[in-house]
Parts: structure tokens; C-alpha cells; sequence
């Protein structure tokens, strides 16, 4: 295999597909979400295909207008769990929020998955967009974005500190002497901030990877800063290829004012495929899908990056109507790019809420054609990596069996794993205990 710069690959959960209506495809697993077997075989095939992780998005709060995927799916953590005892090579990375939890927790949490998945857990830090969050969570009100992303920052330091809490050879475990662990290799955090007093240590010690991988997602200035201070990947989503480099460039430089190398941050793109026989059955595969999509189940998606904005009040087609600053204290930078590209192509609401809620896939058509684009994103620095959603029921085994050994023969990507750890799969390197250096 080439010793080149390789791309990487994950996958993400999302029921029987990201379309809209998707459940309702012939080809569709209808219970996808909350399937384990459906899991079990997608965590299956991304380990065949190589991927380096499968990826679990969540949310905290559902109401009537959400999509079926989020009504009714399994929290991250708890199938994290299940599949780390059924898998092998596949990191397995988890969404969950810094605004609604508490950093011992959730250190506790990511540390148990790495030892149970020895050493393949990831941790996807959000800050939850969604403004009914609170009300789940017996808070009067959704932090704003700002006070969210300094929350999250906080949190980072204080789950990074507990994870420190006992060097890599603390537990000595001499039945002999009766000692069984080295109370100088021991170290409490006693963490006084602005949002965290939380004294450590952690009740569990250092994981096989150092600390399990931390992904961000998060596209804004204060979302950028977050993932350059302290994650190892992000996961992003821009429209075209400039934005993506300029993204790119953005947060890489971003690291040098951390002490960070540009190798030290892996930038991830969720790019949606469809694989066809020819492009003109990759077009039919996606006028399918896009058909289930009804112009009311559209609008619900649409208002739902909005804080559930009830777009049914204004006319279908007349151009997409002024919401002031609606969507800025949730998903900021996604609605950002909803506003910008209405204006900019004159859509109408219908429109924009279709294309919101069957976006026509980034790479589509031959095996080879979606090859092509993802080696073009990746070649000129638009991404280190995709996370490939899947168009359609059966696009994902599709890309493994038929775009995957394209890429492998470009010596694009790997055909074995490296090691057995997420770290290893990223070519990232394993972290000191701050401690064991003194
Ligand atoms: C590609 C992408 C994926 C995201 N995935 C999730 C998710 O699974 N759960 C969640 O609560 N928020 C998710 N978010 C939302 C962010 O964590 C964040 O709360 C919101 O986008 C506002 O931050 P931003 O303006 O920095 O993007 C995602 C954002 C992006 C851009």
C-alpha cells in the first residue's frame, strides 16, 4: 500500500436512509432505527469495507414534526456498547451534548466504551441546537449559542483532566505485597471553573487509546474554535468544493494558534452517494427516493433547523420568505447556508424546503464517477475524509463492494487495518499522561 496521504472512511447510523421519507422505499428497512440486527450487519459492512468508524448523531428533544428516524432510535452510548463486543476493527463514535450533561459522566462513559471496545471509542461533541432540549431537562431556558460554545470548551477541559486521572501502569494489582495500585500515579483534578467544580478522580483508569478520540461537529467561528483547541476530527458539511477548502484551510490554520500540527485534526466531510449501474440508473435511483418526499413532510424538515418554524403560513412559490435572524441560537451555520443559497439562486420556499429534505446527493452515479469526486475533494484538500451517507436502502453495501476497491487500487485507501485502535486507524499518535512526564 502507498505511504501517501490516504483517505479515511466512516459511516453513519441513520435508520433506513437520510432521505425525508426513506422508510417508505420498497427496499426500505422500515424499523431500521431501532433495529439491532440492521446495526449489526451496517457495522458488518464497514468493517469488510475497511471504514475506520461508524458514526451516531443524536438529538435531545422530538415533537410530532420530526423526522421518523428521531422518534424512535437508541441512544448512542448503549449500542456503542452492544456492537463494541461484535466488532473488531470498527471505531465506534457517539454523539452527545455538553449542554445537557456532566463532564465525570460522560469521562466515565467514553472510558468504559474504549475498554470495552479496546481502544475503539470516539466521542462527537455537540452543544445541542435544539431549543426544546431545556424543557427535557428541567432547565428554564436553551443556553445561547455563544454561552454553549464556552460551556463546551470548559467541558473539554475538565473530561480531558479526569481521563489523565491514572497513568497507563497505576494499577499494580501485587497480591504478594496487597498492593494494588501506586497512590503516586494517582492524580485528582480539583477542577474549580466558571460552569464545572468537579474534583476527580475518574473511577476508571487510562484507556487503551490515552483518551478515546474526540469529533466535533459544529461549522460556526465560535464551532471551528471549539475543534481546533481540542478535537482530533471534525465532521462538517459544505456544498461545493470551494467552501469545503475554504473550511479546510480555515481550521487547520486555526491550529497553529493551539501549538497544533495541521495532521493533528482530521477533517471529515458527510457527503451523501448514490452508486449506480450507469449514471442515468443513479439518477432514476435518486428521482425514487426523492418522489416518497411530500411537500408537507419537506416543510416540517425545513422548519425544523429553525426551532420548528411553521413554514406551512407562507406561499409555496414566492420567494423564500424574510425570518430575520430565526435559526441563529440553533443550527447557526446550517441555517446560515439555508438563507445564503435561497437568496443567492432566488428559490422559492418550496423549493428550498424539497431540496432541504431530498438534497440531490453530492457524488452520484458509476462506481467510478463517485470515486472521482471523492478523490478531486480529498486530493485538493477539501477533506482528509467522508462519512458516507447513503442515498438510497442499498447504497452503502453498494460503495463498499463497488467504489471501495476503487479506491484501494488508486492506493487511495487501506485494504488492511493498521492496528485494532481508532487512534491507529487515524495515524494519530497516542497521547502522554501530562504526569507520566514529570
Ligand atoms: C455536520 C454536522 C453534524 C451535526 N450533528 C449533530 C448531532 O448529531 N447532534 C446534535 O445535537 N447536534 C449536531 N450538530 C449541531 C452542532 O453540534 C451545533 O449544536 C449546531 O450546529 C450549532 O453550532 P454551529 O453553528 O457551530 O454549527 C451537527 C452540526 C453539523 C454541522
Amino acid at each position: 500500500m502507498s505511504t501517501e496521504r490516504q483517505l479515511r472512511l466512516g459511516t453513519i447510523l441513520q435508520g433506513a436512509s437520510g432521505n425525508m421519507s426513506a422508510w417508505r422505499h420498497p427496499a426500505a428497512v422500515a424499523d431500521a432505527s431501532i433495529n439491532f440486527d440492521f446495526v449489526l450487519e451496517t457495522a458488518r459492512i464497514a468493517e469488510q469495507g475497511k471504514f475506520d468508524f461508524l458514526f451516531v448523531a443524536d438529538g435531545l428533544y422530538i415533537n410530532e414534526k420530526s423526522i421518523p428516524h428521531f422518534l424512535n432510535r437508541f441512544e448512542p452510548i448503549t449500542v456503542l456498547s452492544a456492537l463494541a463486543s461484535v466488532t473488531h476493527h470498527l471505531g465506534l463514535v457517539g454523539t452527545l451534548s455538553t449542554s445537557y450533561s456532566e463532564p465525570f459522566t460522560v469521562a466515565r462513559q467514553f472510558a468504559s466504551l474504549d475498554h470495552l471496545s479496546k481502544g475503539r471509542a470516539g466521542w462527537n461533541v455537540v452543544t445541542s441546537p435544539l431549543e426544546g432540549s431545556a424543557k427535557n431537562f428541567s432547565r428554564a431556558q436553551h443556553p445561547d449559542h455563544a454561552l454553549r460554545y464556552r460551556i463546551a470548551d470548559e467541558y473539554l477541559e475538565v473530561v480531558k483532566g479526569l481521563w489523565n486521572s491514572w497513568e497507563e501502569d497505576a494499577f499494580i494489582r501485587d497480591k504478594a505485597s496487597g498492593q494494588f495500585f501506586d497512590p503516586a500515579k494517582l492524580h485528582t483534578l480539583n477542577h474549580h471553573g466558571d460552569f464545572f467544580q468537579v474534583a476527580g478522580p475518574l473511577n476508571i483508569g487510562r484507556t487503551p487509546q490515552g483518551r478515546p478520540i474526540i469529533f466535533q461537529a459544529g461549522a460556526s467561528d465560535d464551532g471551528k474554535k471549539l475543534a481546533a483547541h481540542h478535537a482530533d476530527a471534525i465532521f462538517t458539511h459544505q456544498e461545493t468544493l470551494e467552501e469545503a477548502k475554504a473550511f479546510y484551510r480555515d481550521v487547520k490554520t486555526q491550529l497553529e494558534q493551539y501549538g497544533r500540527r495541521h495532521d493533528e485534526l482530521h477533517i471529515f466531510q458527510g457527503v451523501s452517494v448514490i452508486v449506480g449501474d450507469s449514471e442515468e440508473d443513479a439518477e432514476q435511483q435518486y428521482q425514487t427516493t426523492a418522489a416518497l418526499v411530500s411537500i408537507d413532510d419537506a416543510l416540517n424538515y425545513l422548519g425544523r433547523y429553525f426551532e420548528h418554524h411553521d413554514f406551512s403560513q407562507y406561499p409555496l412559490d414566492e420567494p423564500f420568505p424574510d425570518i430575520g435572524d430565526l435559526g441563529q441560537n440553533s443550527f447557526r451555520s446550517t441555517t446560515d447556508e439555508i438563507k445564503r443559497n435561497a437568496r443567492e439562486r432566488h428559490l422559492t420556499l418550496r423549493q428550498v424546503a424539497l431540496e432541504s429534505a431530498s438534497p440531490r446527493p453530492r457524488f452520484s452515479g458509476t462506481p467510478q464517477q463517485v470515486a472521482d469526486g471523492l478523490q478531486q475533494w480529498f486530493e485538493n484538500y477539501a477533506a482528509d475524509g467522508f462519512i458516507i451517507q447513503g442515498g438510497t436502502p442499498d447504497t452503502f453495501p453498494r460503495f463498499v463492494d463497488n467504489v471501495v476497491p476503487l479506491l484501494q487500487a488508486r492506493g487511495l485507501f487501506r485494504t488492511q487495518y493498521p492496528g485494532t485502535t481508532l487512534r491507529e486507524s487515524l495515524g494519530l499518535p497516542l497521547p502522554v499522561n501530562p504526569f507520566s512526564q514529570q
